[in-house]
């Protein structure tokens, strides 16, 4: 058995400090043997910065994840030429920095893959993700049954129906972007954990993350603002996989919270 963990969407520095405090209790409790993240908003809720990154990976996680955030900090795109373990969006057009699959070996040595894809229905305009799916595994090495994909839409419904595309062709497809977990957590019928979005780790006493009462004068008087990442209320969730590495089948599956 080879066993995951997804933290959900790691905001701004209550995320990060939530993942320096319990990542590796989490790791030893649960026997983890790759740890990922979404660190699209680690960077004060905007994109992550190569300290950062650095950051999330020296506290253990082995493969980071991202989103339509990932471009907000120019400085990070250099970095992916050496750190093929942060990733961004696979189905962005062709020739951008960074790419949005990488094969890691996991700590008890089994081969792992992790893919990451945005969703498009109102998110920014990219290549279908579903054909790019169909791409990237028919790519990945046969022996590489293990198979994590982090989805980061904004709407359930693409998020379900990129879960039943994926059946039985991943391990686990965890979707992320709208911060707010769901209690879909599943195996579907062909054997991959499934849940719609992981939901943020960082600040639920905001809006998504951001100070409470900017997004409220925001929607009071339409008036553009300057968003700052809420402060109080930081929580970690994630989920936990439980994968049959001969199959690549998921044998089991959860979610994790912890205030
Ligand atoms: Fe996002």
């Amino acid at each position: 058995m080879t066993n995951l963990l997804f933290i959900g969407d790691v905001f701004a520095s209550p995320g990060r400090g939530m993942v320096a405090r319990h990542l590796k209790d989490i790791i030893a409790a649960e026997n983890i043997h790759l740890s990922i993240a979404n660190v699209e908003n680690a960077a004060g809720g905007f994109g992550v910065t190569p300290q950062l990154a650095d950051e999330m990976f020296d506290l253990g996680l082995d493969v980071l994840t991202t989103g339509n955030h990932v471009w907000d900090k120019r400085e990070i795109y250099d970095y992916f030429t050496n750190h093929p373990r942060l990733l961004r969006p696979a189905n962005y057009p062709e020739g951008l920095a960074g790419a949005g699959v990488v094969v890691v070996q996991a700590h008890n040595g089994v081969d792992c893959a992790v893919i990451n894809l945005q969703g498009r229905v109102y998110m920014p305009h990219t290549d279908c993700p579903f054909r790019k799916a169909d791409k990237l595994l028919t790519e990945l090495p046969v022996h590489v049954k293990v198979r994590f994909v982090d989805f980061h839409a904004e709407v359930s419904s693409e998020k379900v129906a990129m879960g039943w595309y994926l059946d039985g062709r991943v391990s686990a497809m965890v979707g992320t972007h709208t911060h707010v977990p769901t209690a879909d957590t599943r195996i579907l019928p062909e054997g991959t954990a499934y849940q719609t979005d992981a939901g943020m780790t960082g600040p639920y006493n905001g809006v998504i993350g951001v100070d409470k009462r900017i997004i409220l004068e925001r929607f009071l008087t339409q008036m553009p603002v300057r968003m700052e990442a809420a402060r109080h209320g930081a929580e970690l969730h994630g989920v936990v996989v439980e994968v049959d590495d001969t199959t690549g089948r998921a044998a089991a599956v959860r979610r994790i919270a912890l205030t």
